[in-house]
């Protein structure tokens, strides 16, 4: 019942009348629960996924290529504002064929590279396919947002059927979580106009850990290197 309130609030918010809220909950509350489940499902198998590459690669390399896994399904009051903004019916067709971020894992590397080098695994693995790409980092965006954002289609096995299903990854490394994190935050910060000055501010840092974000990874090169004996 409580769940059922905050969903009516939730849709009343997101601009429909009270009428067409009970209409919808009434027609779709259960298939809708049944369909954030398999995101649901589809985010925990790609995190496994990733789970298991660090585990793997963190024997082969004596270190964690992966910082933290991040997993969030899309609220239903953001799915119905994204499709409102779209233009589109609320319906769960809607949902599944023109929203691609409902299931979201952000996978957060230690180096630039390990980005790249977890997109590769990733992709050859014979159940992923690749539907989009994004790569923010070797083209950031003009307000300096660095991320790999791809959207994969992967399978769920449930007891009677398989569902392909829609997960969108990010991979960034720490410290472009770090910049993303705080400049949403200044940016939907409330009564708060982004000025020039602020825009030119958040670029400057952007590029600012880019530029750290490498000399990391150099300086990490140099040292697996001494210790390997490259070169000798
Ligand atoms: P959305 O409708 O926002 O999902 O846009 P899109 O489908 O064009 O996707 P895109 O891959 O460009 O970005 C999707 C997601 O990346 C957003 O929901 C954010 O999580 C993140 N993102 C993109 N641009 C920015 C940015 O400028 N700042 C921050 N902090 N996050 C961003
Ligand atoms: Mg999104």
């Amino acid at each position: 019942m409580e769940h059922e309130r905050q969903q009516l609030e939730q849709s009343l918010m997101a601009g429909l009348s009270r009428q067409e809220t009970k209409a919808w909950l009434h027609q779709y509350a259960q298939p809708f629960k049944e369909l954030m489940s398999c995101y649901r499902c589809a985010a925990m198998e790609v995190e496994t996924k990733f789970n298991v590459l660090n585990e793997e690669l963190s024997l082969q390399y004596d270190r964690n290529p992966i910082e933290t896994i991040k997993t969030r399904i899309k609220t239903m009051e953001s799915i119905i504002d994204k499709l409102n903004r779209k233009g589109l019916a609320i319906t769960l067709e809607n949902i599944e064929n023109n929203l691609f971020d409902v299931a979201g894992v952000r996978v957060i590397c230690s180096f630039p590279s390990d980005i790249y080098m977890l997109e590769e695994a990733l992709l050859n693995q014979d159940d992923v396919r690749l539907i989009r790409r994004k790569d923010y980092i070797s083209n950031p965006k003009e307000n300096g947002y660095r991320s790999l954002h791809l959207i994969v289609e992967v399978p769920i096995f449930l007891h009677r059927q398989k569902r392909l299903m829609k997960v969108e990854v990010q991979f960034r490394t720490i410290s472009m979580d770090w910049w993303a994190s705080l400049e949403h935050k200044i940016r939907y910060k409330k009564n708060v106009e982004i000025t020039h000055q602020v825009a030119a501010g958040l670029f400057e840092c952007a590029e600012e850990s880019a530029r750290l974000d490498r000399k990391m990874e150099e300086i990490y090169s140099a040292v697996v290197c001494r210790e390997e004996g490259c070169g000798e």
